[in-house]
């Protein structure tokens, strides 16, 4: 079972593994995502408090809808005497920490049938640290509750081997992972990270790029938040752009490429969005208000300098690493220009191009059980710990 928090996505998965003649294989009994992006949305960002108390209501209802969907057997019951007792032994902290989920788990008659599960993967991080806390906290109760190991799982590795998945929807069938051939080269892109993964072996990686302030989506959110559309702001703002290639609108300003020629595989996009805020603070007309047209026009040169930008240094990642495949992940390589781009380099270079479903782009549980079954410890027996980073909100 997976569990995943470190947002604003609440997320639960079942699969199931196996290793057929030494190679890997899955089954996806059910991967189930609650966003929670509407109700960030006013804010403009992420609201850490807020993505914690909704983690904490919305994760027993998932995992009581998740364990109905996929008809997982049982392979015990614990007495109501034994349920309140484990309860119990948990009941102050979590009392004090999330009200919430110690409600929701106190009331949940379902928990003490125990699912024939052989271990819970759970985020540990990186991601919002009071978000983490809460798959971390559930994770260790149902752990209890039904006496099954904790592997605790990097939500980065998470996106890497979700995009190997041949197949994201439930099924009795058994895949086989894609075949990537190595050392391949990640390049992972969400809302808190920008990162260049040198792949060696599953399990095994080093970055050798990252960005020096904000995140490729925390970019596309910012401009997008200062152009008035909603968060998250990638879909928004690419909505507009491809209208603005449509309809032949220029691009009203120019925008900075940042680190283009910096020579190293670093990023930097603070300059960006300052330039999107001067820009937007200049076309602005008095009533504070922007020409649809024009705003048209700025996503377009916005996504076009973030995609040349990525392209180049893609390019030059691929050069120094001598990498023979390209594995695209995080919540960014949903955009479909940035997608034909690489799939374009990827073609020039001869080299498989591993690009996420719609389902895997976006945060999930699926792809940090998916890490787990294929590189987790599952004799770790450490404290669990939330590694958490910055996010804007
Ligand atoms: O991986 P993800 O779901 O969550 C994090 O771990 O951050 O990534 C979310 C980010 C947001 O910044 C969102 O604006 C961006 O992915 N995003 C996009 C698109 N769809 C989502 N950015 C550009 N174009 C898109 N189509
Ligand atoms: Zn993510």
């Amino acid at each position: 079972m997976g569990i995943e928090t470190s947002c604003d996505e609440t997320a639960l998965a079942l699969i199931e593994t196996r290793t057929e003649g030494g190679v890997f294989e899955y089954r996806i009994l059910g991967s189930l995502v609650h966003s929670q992006a509407e109700l960030h949305s006013a804010y403009g960002g992420v609201y850490p408090t807020l993505a914690k108390r909704e983690h904490g209501k919305n994760l027993v209802p998932l995992l009581e809808k998740l364990f109905r969907e996929t008809e997982i057997p049982i392979r015990g019951t614990l007495e109501d005497q034994q349920f309140a007792e484990k309860l119990h032994a948990f009941e102050n902290d979590l009392k004090a920490q999330n009200p919430d989920l110690y409600e929701s788990i106190a009331h949940a008659g379902f928990l003490k049938k125990i699912p024939a599960i052989g271990a819970i993967a759970v985020t540990e991080g990186p991601g919002l640290e009071p978000a983490l806390w809460v798959g971390i906290t559930f994770a260790e109760i149902v752990s209890w509750l039904w006496n099954v190991p904790i592997i605790p799982v990097n939500h980065m590795e998470g996106h890497i081997v979700g995009s190997l998945l041949r197949d994201d929807k439930p099924s009795k069938n058994w895949h086989k992972l894609l075949d990537m051939p190595l050392p391949g080269l990640a390049f992972l892109m969400s809302g808190g990270h920008t990162e260049l993964v040198s792949v060696e072996s599953i399990g095994t990686y080093k970055i050798i790029g990252q960005t020096k302030d904000d995140a490729v989506g925390e970019a596309f959110d910012k401009t997008a938040r200062l152009l008035g559309l909603p968060y998250p702001g990638g879909p928004h703002i690419s909505k507009l752009a491809r209208e603005a290639a449509e309809q032949g609108i220029a691009s009203p300003v120019s925008l900075p490429r940042p680190m283009l020629k910096s020579g190293d595989l670093e990023f930097s996009f603070s300059g960006l969005k300052t330039a999107v805020l001067y820009a937007v603070r200049k076309a602005a007309k008095p009533d504070g208000t922007l020409d649809e047209a024009w705003k048209k026009g700025l996503a377009l040169e916005f996504e076009t300098a973030i995609a040349e930008t990525l392209e180049a240094k893609l390019r030059k990642a691929i050069d120094e690493t001598g990498a023979k495949s390209v594995i695209i992940g995080g919540g960014v390589s949903a955009n479909r220009v940035l997608r034909e781009r690489f799939g374009a380099v990827a073609q020039e270079h001869a080299m498989p191009i591993f690009l996420p479903t719609p389902h895997i782009s976006g945060d999930n549980a699926l792809m940090i059980a998916l890490a787990a079954a294929l590189v987790g410890d599952f004799t770790s027996t450490r404290k669990l710990k939330a590694h958490g980073t910055k996010r804007l909100a």
